[in-house]
């Protein structure tokens, strides 16, 4: 793959080798120093022309734990700001030598149109209302991560700023503690998901649609006829205007802000009435399942889509799927830039010196690990294997 653009792009199987892959960054995240040379001596480039916290950091911190260097660039203080187009914009990174770029841009298709201009790969970090792949990804993994530890069927408390599920931190020796699905199923085959807000003008309910169905979820669409796209033919979902009739049969309750830069705020009445008819509050939180999770991909607007104490409670997965940027992320940029048979995961000897003398005895230091052999179904992470060097 040398693009990623669209999460239709991946598919079911790209998914989960993104899944995969990410088993093995959570891996590296955990380490004293988090970092491996896999990427070094290459560059990329985070070319963030519209605003973003969480996409842009965790791309950030995702290369330069893989060694690769990091250039920087925005709308503002780039020569976009002299008239510069977006085409010259790239032929300068391209020139300098940069192997990637990560775009996020206001207008849908930017990120396609480049990638016809330019050899060097590029990822989509958001691009208008069409897409937002590695949100989907992330959401993806966070889920399969629930589901890995028996969820919706038993009740699962995470640590919500850890990469790891708390399986993992009770036995750090071995990924058996994680309970599988069945591989014979889709891995989130039974459950219900439902997106409620801005959905119009929102790429991460387009990529998470496409994402979700493909890994077997049921996705259900709730807002009102304003904030719902024109036509949904081509969308693999259903659709629901009144939250309180479905909520009580979710076992996702995924939430979007309204996306007031994009004119979201101005086919509703006021912010209060949308709140109250489709924000998560006290009372509506009592009429979702036990065992539902709430996730929102953030930036969050408390007291509108959601109450300030609830975006806060146990059930919320919002930290989580934020922590869960950084190994995702790193699994992308791997896929996109080491190489034709770039999934032999060498993390290589130059580490050995900078990691702890305790950690390297252990065997736990180092994986070796042919993540290719999972590509071919849903990866079992009971399997994955340690080698000591
Ligand atoms: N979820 C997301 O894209 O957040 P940012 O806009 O902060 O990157």
């Amino acid at each position: 793959m040398h693009n990623l653009l669209s999460i239709e792009d991946l598919g079911s199987q790209g998914i989960a080798k993104v899944i995969a892959l990410s088993d093995v960054f959570v891996e590296v995240n955990r380490r004293a120093i988090p970092k491996v040379p896999a990427l070094r001596g290459k560059t990329v480039a985070l070319a963030f022309f519209e605003d973003s916290t969480r996409t842009r950091i965790s791309f950030e911190t995702a290369a330069r734990r893989l060694s690769a260097d990091t250039l920087a660039l925005g709308k503002t203080g780039s020569s976009l700001s002299k008239g510069e187009s977006i085409k010259d914009t790239v032929a300068a990174l391209e020139s300098i030598g940069a192997d990637c770029v990560v775009m996020r841009h206001s207008c849908a298709g930017v990120p396609e149109q480049v990638a016809r201009w330019t050899n060097i790969s590029v990822v989509n970090a958001g691009d208008g209302w069409h897409e937002h792949p590695t949100q989907a990804l992330v959401d993806c993994y966070t889920l399969v991560g629930m589901r890995r530890l028996g969820w919706p069927e038993k009740e699962v408390v995470l640590d919500p700023r850890s990469m790891e599920s708390q399986s993992l931190q009770d036995d750090r020796t071995t990924y058996s503690t994680w309970v599988s699905y069945a591989s014979d199923e889709l891995p989130l085959q039974g459950i219900k998901i439902g997106i409620v807000g801005d959905i119009k003008h929102s790429r991460v309910a387009r990529s998470d649609s496409i994402a979700f169905s493909l890994l077997g979820a049921r996705v259900v669409l709730i807002s009102t006829p304003p904030l719902l796209p024109t036509s949904l033919s081509f969308w693999p979902v259903e659709v629901a205007y009144d939250l309180d009739s479905v909520i009580g049969d979710l076992d996702v309750l995924y939430l979007l802000r309204i996306q007031t830069e994009r004119g979201g705020g101005q086919v509703i009445p006021t912010l209060r009435e949308y709140s109250l008819l489709y924000g998560l509050n006290a009372s509506r939180k009592d009429m979702l399942p036990r065992h539902a999770v709430i996730m929102h991909p953030g930036p969050v607007n408390r007291g509108v889509e959601i109450s300030y104490d609830i975006a806060d409670s146990p059930s919320s997965l919002v930290s989580k799927q934020v922590a869960n940027g950084v190994p995702v992320r790193m699994a992308v940029l791997y896929m996109l830039l080491a190489g034709s048979g770039g999934l032999q995961l060498d993390l290589g000897d130059s580490m050995a010196d900078a990691v702890p003398t305790h950690e390297r005895e252990s065997g736990e230091t180092y994986i070796s690990d042919d993540v290719d052999k999972y590509s071919s179904g849903w990866l079992d992470p009971t399997e994955v294997k340690r080698t000591e060097k």
